[in-house]
């Protein structure tokens, strides 16, 4: 099994670097949806995100409600499955809403595809979607996300809700896992 004791992490975006960009994130989705839109967090890796934009919103005047989804494409590997699977379903109707997904990570596109095909089908009246981070050159299916935090190149990231293996979700910040 591996420990968190054997990777060492480097940081990618400080504390206050994501503060601030959450911050700027709220602003746009306030001017861009209406204040009482339906927040879906796909988990578990955008918890943290989640937590933090949705008092963003709040601090930019927005009501959201939320709801919870656990979507699966990983396993215990640092490399996709290929395959999504829903694991968790929302308990509200999404029918006629204003949803925003909200998502940690944008790589090869499915989860996020899967996710928005899955409201859109339920008949909700808007889907946008809003991702911590972008790696736009991992992506294999034609989707882009409608607000981004940060975009990155090819690197395995953990911290602030992200994990390897379940370790790490806890970091204050988000870092890249060094490949010794
Ligand atoms: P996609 O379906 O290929 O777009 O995969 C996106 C999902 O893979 C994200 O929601 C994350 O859960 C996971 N993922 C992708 N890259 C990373 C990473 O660098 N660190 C942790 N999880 C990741
Ligand atoms: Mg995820």
């Amino acid at each position: 099994m591996t420990t968190p004791s054997q990777h060492e992490i480097d940081t990618l975006f400080s504390e206050k670097e994501i503060a601030q960009r959450v911050e700027t994130l709220a602003g746009e989705i306030s001017n861009d949806m209406s204040n009482e839109l339906l927040v879906v967090v796909i988990l578990k890796g955008s918890f943290v995100f989640a937590a933090d934009l949705i008092r963003a919103m709040d601090r930019a005047g927005m009501a959201p409600r939320v709801e919870f989804m656990t979507l699966s494409s990983y396993g215990k590997a640092m490399k996709s499955s290929g395959r999504v699977e829903l694991t968790r379903d929302v308990t509200e109707d999404v029918g006629g809403r204003e949803v925003l997904i909200v998502d940690d990570i944008l790589e090869s596109g499915r989860t996020l595809a899967f996710a928005c095909d899955l409201m859109a089908a339920r008949g909700a009246s808007t889907v946008k979607t809003c991702l911590l981070l972008d790696k736009h050159e991992k992506r294999e299916v034609g989707i882009e996300a409608d607000f981004v935090g940060f975009r990155i190149g090819d690197k395995f990231v953990v911290g602030y809700g992200l994990d390897l293996a379940h370790m790490f979700r806890g970091l204050p910040y988000i870092g890249v896992v060094r490949q010794n």
